[in-house]
């Protein structure tokens, strides 16, 4: 359980903060019920990622991609904001969060109703066409389909999602180098910090200066190193608390 007393200083950091930005992975969207990749129970489980998640396996047999994307699909077309992402909705609400660079793909932050949201790894709301290139809303196709195809060409669909083998669009990179860069706090939500480039951002915001604040039940590679500490707990339970705390200290003048 995270004290109390944690929960007041990376409010307090928040509030004297410049430029606040949050890193996100898939344990933000935990508790809406997506699994994460890597945790017990998790996506990379069950499917090896160097097969399923990578863009040869979509383009040479994208029945196969499908079998995961499906699944992944299903779980994203059920799932709702949960109570972290409502709270950095309302931080940035608050006029207290600059950007969320989020590595998910579940669109969850946009509907909270954040503004300034970097999808580094592209999303799963569109579908592109790999032989025409006519881009669907994924909410037209029949992901029932294996694979589901074009109606125009008959080409297999690839979600707009960033796949292994594939770079990461330059805009989301440059302007997520540029976010890092340029804050004095990072929080890092619910991100095991394993994948690049997405996992350079830390480094990167606490060589400019920056305070990096973890939000995590488990430790990672940034802990201890990178990370100036760490929250011990869900990005529901913790970031409700911050935030809630933020509003205590700007109503009380501090
Ligand atoms: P991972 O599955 O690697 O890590 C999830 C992290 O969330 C772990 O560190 C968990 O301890 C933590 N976690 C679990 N439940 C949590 C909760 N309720 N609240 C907060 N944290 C929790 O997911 P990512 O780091 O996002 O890439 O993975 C990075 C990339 O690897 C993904 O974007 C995806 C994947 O391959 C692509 O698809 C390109």
């Amino acid at each position: 359980m995270v004290t109390d007393q944690e929960i007041k200083k990376s409010a307090s950091s928040i509030i004297r903060a410049k430029k606040v930005v949050a890193l996100c992975g898939a344990g933000m969207s935990v508790e809406s019920g997506i699994a994460s990749f890597r945790g017990r129970g998790g996506l990379w489980e069950k499917y090896n990622p160097e097969e399923y998640g990578h863009i040869a396996t979509l383009q040479n047999k994208p029945e196969k991609a499908w079998i995961m994307l499906r699944e992944m699909s299903r779980e994203i077309m059920k799932a709702k904001p949960n109570r972290g992402h409502l709270a950095l909705a309302e931080l940035e609400m608050l006029g207290r969060l600059s950007s969320i660079i989020t590595q998910n793909v579940d669109g969850l932050h946009h509907v909270a109703g954040n503004k300034n949201v970097i999808e580094f790894h592209g999303n799963m709301q569109s579908v592109v066409c790999m032989k025409c290139g006519d881009r669907q809303p994924s909410i037209e196709i029949n992901i029932d389909d294996s694979p589901p195809r074009c109606k125009k060409c008959n080409g297999a669909f690839k979600p707009d999602a960033v796949f292994f083998g594939e770079a990461i669009p330059s805009d989301a990179l440059n302007h997520s180098h540029f976010e890092s860069k340029t804050c004095d706090l990072m929080l890092v939500v619910g991100t095991s910090a394993l994948v690049y480039p997405a996992a350079t951002m830390p480094e990167i915001a606490s060589s400019a200066g920056a305070e990096v604040v973890e939000i995590n039940p488990e430790a990672t590679p940034l802990t201890g190193s990178v990370s100036d500490y760490i929250l011990r707990g869900t990005a529901g339970e913790v970031l409700s608390r911050v935030v809630s705390r933020v509003k205590d200290l700007l109503a009380a003048g501090r």
